[in-house]
């Protein structure tokens, strides 16, 4: 099948799968709807998270409502098209409103109806060590990603922007900048780490949405690691093996923050962390572990 030919293609200069640079006008052409919410991220960066804690907002804690489906179907991935497989665009087409909506596209590869329908956006930011390290047993496990070859290789690909959804820095950095032009809300995995609920409150903000405590009690704990591992409805094993292999990785794998220090040798830290400041040092936006 298709997803077998892992490739990636460019698309302005930011390489995708294959299919989706095939189907790039469709992508472009995308309507948002006003009281669409858009779930933005670079992968690897607590989407999954993210989009089940506002699928639970949205059903107001009803844990049941939020088992009817897996959490790609319940956030459909907009721009991806996998013929015979998936089409975000059509599962978003029909579905009925308010939708929440999932994209990894860089800021500036959004389809333009989102800002023309001035729609709320949430971004989560997650630390780049971290990501990498994420991002490199996903490329194992999601059979769609090119080979990652070793991790040393795998590594050198991400500082150079050459993995599916292009350059981490960019993609943060990007977003970051819009977010006084428009109405987005910026959130870091970090913080969710910490404080859950102090970022939920601000999720409720944003939202104009108020909570009882026993509803915002049910969502710490449905939206926690350990009972979302265990959720077939949001970890993703319900994907066919050829797409997915949780033998490879689990898809919840560890769910923390540092694990980058499991994998990272010293020189790879100070080649990472001395050209990490060459790429982020024009950008006031600043993760924990700088700080
Ligand atoms: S994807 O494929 O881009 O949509 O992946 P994404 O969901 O963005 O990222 C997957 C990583 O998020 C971790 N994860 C969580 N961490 C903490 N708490 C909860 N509830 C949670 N759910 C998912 C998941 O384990 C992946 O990170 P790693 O570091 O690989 O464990």
């Amino acid at each position: 099948p298709d997803i077998f030919r892992r490739e990636l293609v460019d698309v302005q200069g930011v390489p995708l799968f294959w299919s989706i640079a095939e189907q790039w006008s469709q992508v472009e052409s995308f309507e948002a709807r006003p009281d669409d919410l858009l779930i933005s991220t670079y992968p690897k960066s607590g989407t999954t998270w993210i989009s089940e804690i506002l699928d639970l907002i949205y059903n107001n804690g009803d844990v049941e409502k939020c088992k009817r489906d897996a959490i790609y179907k319940r956030v459909p991935f907009m721009e991806l098209i996998i013929p015979g497989l998936s089409n975000g665009i059509e599962l978003l087409q029909n579905m009925k409103s308010p939708r929440l909506v999932k994209t990894h596209l860089p800021v500036e590869l959004l389809p333009s109806s989102f800002w023309k329908n001035d729609c709320k956006m949430i971004y989560v930011a997650r630390n780049a060590k971290d990501v990498a390290v994420s991002y490199y047993y996903f490329h194992q496990m999601a059979k769609m990603h090119p080979e990652p070859g070793t991790w040393e290789e795998f590594l050198e690909k991400f500082m150079d922007g050459k993995l599916s959804f292009g350059s981490w820095y960019d993609h943060v950095k990007g977003w970051w900048e819009k977010r006084g032009h428009y109405r987005i809300l910026y959130l870091f995995y970090e913080d969710m780490k910490e404080d859950l609920k102090c970022e939920i409150q601000k999720l409720l903000k944003f939202l104009e949405k108020d909570l009882p405590e026993e509803t915002m009690n049910k969502i710490l704990y449905h939206s926690s690691f350990s009972v979302m591992k265990q959720n077939p409805n949001a970890n993703y094993t319900t994907m066919k093996k050829e797409e997915m292999d949780h033998s490879v990785s689990p898809f919840m794998r560890k769910g923390i923050s540092g694990d980058w220090k499991n994998h990272f040798t010293v020189a790879q830290y100070e080649r990472f962390e001395e050209d990490y400041i060459t790429k982020m040092k024009e950008s006031t936006l600043k993760f924990r572990s700088e700080i």
